[in-house]
């Protein structure tokens, strides 16, 4: 076998097959064996809390439609909230998944091509172990940008009017409207609406060092939750 160029080639492919297989699939399963997996809980962070007292303020019809009134009791609105952001991250996941975002948009910057300038900072393998990426969110192809580091890039308003109709404020895009996300104007997000949005702000809200966030502390919403809009 040794005699033939062919021969030399087919065991150095081999080699490097495995050699590839060991370096990306062994040696990060060895690595990451004895990490938790973490629950959607345990991912609400101050940034996401910010998000989402956020869409609160915003829509606070659609937000008390979707979530009823959250108790006046500070203690058990922490607690209220906190579980709301979670459950809802699940559900964003869920159509996410359901509406094939992940057919044109990736989560995942590579250390080539300079993706790190486009997007922010590289992906690095503990950002998976949730249980958000339970398959991985990767996504195959690009026809949009990759939008791991989406999350506090652009505002709830931006988002929604967006997901609304995105040729209205990017001309042109191919991205389809998500009018079902709405009950009838992107000023009024449905359950579902108000899910994606909190999904998209998750994106990158875990990096410690963030272009787009610095850890906001939760600030405890009162009862009444205010209306952010100057009527
Ligand atoms: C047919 C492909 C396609 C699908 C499906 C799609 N998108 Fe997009 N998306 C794009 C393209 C292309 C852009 C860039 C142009 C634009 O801003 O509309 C984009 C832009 C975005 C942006 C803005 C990124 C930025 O900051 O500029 C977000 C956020 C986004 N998409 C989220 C979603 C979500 C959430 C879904 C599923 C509900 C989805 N997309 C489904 C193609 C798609």
């Amino acid at each position: 076998m040794l005699e033939s160029k062919a021969g030399i080639m087919l065991i150095a492919g081999l080699a490097f097959f495995g050699l590839a297989f060991v370096s990306n699939a062994v040696v990060p399963a060895l690595m990451y064996q004895d990490l938790p997996e973490l629950t959607a809980e345990q991912l609400v962070n101050g940034n996401l809390r910010y998000q989402f007292e956020d869409l609160a303020r915003r829509y606070p019809e659609p937000f008390e439609k979707a979530y009823g009134k959250p108790p006046e009791e500070v203690a058990a609105r922490e607690k209220w909230f906190n579980q709301k952001t979670a459950d809802t991250l699940r559900l964003g996941r869920k159509l996410y998944v359901g509406e094939a975002c992940w057919h044109c948009h990736s989560q995942f910057v590579r250390p080539v091509s300079n993706e790190e300038q486009r997007f922010g900072p590289v992906s690095k393998s503990i950002e998976y172990q949730n249980e958000l990426q339970r398959p991985v969110m990767f996504g195959t192809r690009r026809v949009g940008p990759d939008l791991s580091r989406e999350g506090g890039r652009r505002s709830n308003d931006w988002q929604a009017v967006h997901l609304f109709k995105p040729t209205s404020l990017s001309e042109g895009s191919p991205m389809p409207e998500y009018p079902w996300f709405f009950d009838g104007s992107p000023d009024k997000p449905n359950a579902r609406g108000l899910a994606v949005l909190t999904y998209i702000q998750w994106l990158g809200s875990w990096l410690e060092s963030y272009p787009y966030y610095e850890q906001y502390q939760p600030t405890p919403l009162p009862a009444e939750i205010p209306s952010s809009k100057t009527e």
